[in-house]
């Protein structure tokens, strides 16, 4: 491995979606600003792959109080109120950005914005783009990018994050050849997303292993509330290989409905007033009951239904759906999908200020890899908005920081030098390692857990840590890190969920009988953090 390049920059940002995209904008009015992606900047990432719409107040029937109420019931008020209150007020301005800068939303008759219903809302404040929302976001942030000079690094995964004394000083990255570029930079912005493709189903592109939580955690910085992972209510159950793929709670705000194979419309048991528009956590769970009780779908899933639509509401709302569900065989006008719960987004993640600043000096976070607007459970369509609100406060904060008072130091680089050549003697397949994980993952952490089965997924992943990864060639120490990475994720996400001893929002505890509710509980955050070799964990309440 050759040494290092250098560069040298004011703001660096790591992750090419919504919130990375949006960050690099805003902090390019300050200084020269680089943008890493570990795919094709634009086109991984989960934000491209969003469906379903951007939840902002429109409507003088609508009111920020109610989207701020239904943010923090839907995420059984585990959520921090000062950042939800800064998403419902700023959703409306961010979203105005986007339209300025050229974004095509579905309109009304009136040409209004269009707004359609999802889950947990009072209020239809969804906005949309058909069923390719977020593709249509990221083809507008990244004309708006290439507009700011900000220089964009192509397929260069982060390994690492430099600190000078206490703070961040930038960070080592790989490229696709192998080779090792170490960015100083007077901020960094971590915007890599989520990390659900530490399950087995999961409907994150190949991308969300999770590694903005094991880059921060390692630099000190601390977690919130790890273990609340939202399970997805609609996923596609088959072909194999489309196992997970999203299947758009637009679908339900169009009016689809739920049945088991029974040909019962089972949401009434669960939530007879919101029916197919509960919250995720609740819909989710009860599609894996009625699956888990026997009244599954021949393929192990349940239906989605709406044959009962006009066709042109569907050919018009749901073309995603329609066309990917016509290469599976199945035309949605005429027959119903099948579907079930997969890993979708991780509620939790890195403590930050309103200003996107981490626990960490230097060190600022937005989008999935930040915690605490979501609480226990993510309302639909708010992932997008908080992209766009948090991404533009990090940016801009990050901006602001003094320039040129931190350097990069030679051990450092030496030693991350010295950690990637040790994969060269591994011994184990990264590949493998991530398979064994995401099948214990799914097994032991998923809808329904125990104390049980946490603590034996805690050994199937301390075992896991333990073996010595191999990198095959020169371009693989980069995929090694990313399996510690998940590692790392999957160990955050497992801990908090064993610290936290009781059932609130998408986390279920099995085990647990509990005598309060969501707003009575004793737990506040579950927190975690890299203290020298010491894990520092708590209950904050
Ligand atoms: O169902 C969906 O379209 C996903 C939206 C979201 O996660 O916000």
């Amino acid at each position: 491995m050759r040494s290092a390049e250098f560069l040298d920059c004011h703001v660096l940002v790591i992750g090419s979606g919504g919130a990375g995209v949006r960050a690099a904008i805003e902090a390019s009015g300050y200084g020269e600003t680089i943008l890493v992606s570990k795919t094709i900047a634009g086109k991984g990432g989960c934000t491209t792959m969003a469906e379903g719409g951007y939840n902002a107040v429109l409507r003088e029937q609508d009111s920020c109080e109610v989207h701020f109420e239904d943010t923090m019931k839907g995420g059984a008020y585990l959520n921090d109120p000062a950042l939800v209150r800064l998403l419902v007020d700023e959703a409306p301005e961010r979203m105005g950005d986007l339209l300025r800068w050229g974004a095509v939303f579905d309109v009304t008759d009136c040409c209004e914005v269009a707004q359609r219903p999802f889950g947990g809302q009072r209020f239809p404040r969804t906005c949309y783009a058909g069923d390719r929302t977020g593709h249509e976001m990221m083809l507008t942030l990244m004309d708006r990018l290439a507009a700011t000079g900000t220089e964009v690094l192509q397929e260069v995964t982060i390994v690492h994050l430099f600190k000078d004394e206490n703070t961040v000083a930038g960070a080592l990255g790989i490229d696709r050849n192998g080779e090792l570029l170490a960015i100083r930079a007077d901020s960094t912005v971590l915007a890599t997303g989520g990390g659900t493709r530490i399950y087995d189903i999961s409907t994150n592109s190949s991308s969300g292993t999770g590694d903005g939580y094991a880059l921060g955690f390692r630099a000190g910085a601390e977690l919130v509330d790890m273990e609340q992972v939202q399970f997805h209510p609609t996923g596609a159950v088959y072909p194999y290989d489309a196992r997970g793929r999203l299947v758009t709670e637009a679908v339900r705000g169009e009016g689809g409905i739920l049945k088991n194979a029974l040909n019962e419309r089972f949401m009434i048991k669960y939530d007879p007033e919101r029916m197919e528009l509960s919250t995720r956590d609740v819909v989710a769970r009860s599609i894996a009951t009625e699956i888990m009780e026997g009244r599954g779908t021949p393929h192990g899933g349940v239906y989605l239904d709406v044959t009962h639509l006009p066709r042109s509401q569907i050919e018009s709302r749901l073309p995603v759906m329609l066309e990917q569900f016509l290469k599976f065989g199945v035309d949605i006008r005429d027959d119903p999908m099948e579907v079930a719960p997969t890993a979708h987004h991780i509620m939790g993640g890195l403590r930050i200020s309103t200003e996107g600043q981490t626990t960490v000096p230097g060190l600022y976070a937005c989008g999935e890899v930040a915690g605490g607007v979501h609480g226990a459970n993510r309302l639909g369509g708010n992932a997008l908005a908080d992209t766009q609100v948090f991404g533009k406060r990090a940016g801009e904060s990050a901006g602001k920081a003094k320039k040129r008072v931190k350097r990069i130091h030679r051990e450092e680089i030496e030693a991350q030098e010295k950690r990637l050549s040790v994969f060269y003697g591994g011994e184990v397949l990264p590949t493998t390692v991530a398979r064994s994980l995401q099948i214990a993952m799914w097994e032991g952490a998923g809808i329904f857990r125990t104390a049980k089965d946490l603590e034996k997924t805690e050994g199937v992943i301390n075992h896991l840590s333990s073996l010595s990864l191999k990198a095959t060639g020169k371009s693989n120490p980069a995929e090694c890190c990313i399996v510690q990475n998940m590692l790392t994720t999957a160990s955050l996400v497992v801990r908090g969920a064993l610290l936290r001893k009781e059932s609130r929002g998408a986390h279920v505890r099995r085990d647990v009988t509990q005598a309060w509710d969501a707003q009575g509980s004793p737990y506040g955050h579950t927190c975690q953090s890299l203290q020298g070799s010491n894990i520092k964990t708590g209950v904050k309440v």
